[in-house]
């Protein structure tokens, strides 16, 4: 009897033993899909105040936008109708409120997708393309400082063939 009660805790610990493991193990790859190394440099550059190097519409924050949004956002026939390849459309609304709202990054509709973590729904560009660290500096500092469009009040911008993919 005696024997046979042991083996049964013997069996119920080992249980609960594999649950604890596999819970461990769930929780530690978790925790690295939340928080990745670019979110923790992501939450620093949030948290940072101070005043940032005067960002320049055509040489910085152009270049970005047309190589890395318009293939998708620019053109015809626009990503879920949403344009930002002319000043009037990046000031313009969209679900999310207007995409450029200048002096504020985070209510700025553009700057919310772009901070998002690659894996979350809505992440722009979308999953495996996130921008890098210092690009979204750039896009941050820009609209920080005023979102002054820097180009010919009229022009479209033009989207960089090839750079990245036009699905998804
Ligand atoms: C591969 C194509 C693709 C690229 C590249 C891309 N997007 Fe998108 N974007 C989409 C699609 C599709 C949607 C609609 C579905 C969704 O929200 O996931 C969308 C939705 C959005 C929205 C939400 C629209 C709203 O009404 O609020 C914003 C803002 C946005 N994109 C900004 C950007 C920015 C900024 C970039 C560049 C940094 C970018 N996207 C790059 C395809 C793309």
């Amino acid at each position: 009897m005696n024997v046979r009660y042991r083996n049964i805790d013997g069996a119920l610990g080992g249980v609960a033993l594999v649950l604890l493991l596999l819970c461990a193990v769930l929780a530690s790859s978790c925790s690295h899909l939340f928080s990745t190394p670019r979110d923790a440099e992501l939450r620093k550059l949030l948290a940072d105040d101070r005043p940032a190097a005067r960002v320049d519409f055509e040489g910085d924050v152009r270049p970005i936008l047309e190589a890395r949004c318009l293939p998708c956002h620019g053109g015809p026939s626009p990503a879920a109708g949403v344009s930002l390849d002319t000043r009037e459309a990046l000031f313009a609304s969209g679900f999310r409120g207007s995409f450029v709202v200048p002096d504020e990054p985070l209510r700025s509709g553009l700057f919310r997708v772009i901070i998002l973590s690659d894996s979350e729904p809505g992440a722009m560009p979308p999953t495996g393309h996130a921008l890098e660290v210092g690009e979204i500096k750039l896009l941050r500092n820009w609209i920080r400082q005023g979102a002054q469009w820097g180009g010919e009040e009229d022009a479209t911008l033009q989207p960089v063939e090839g750079a990245e993919p036009r699905s998804i």
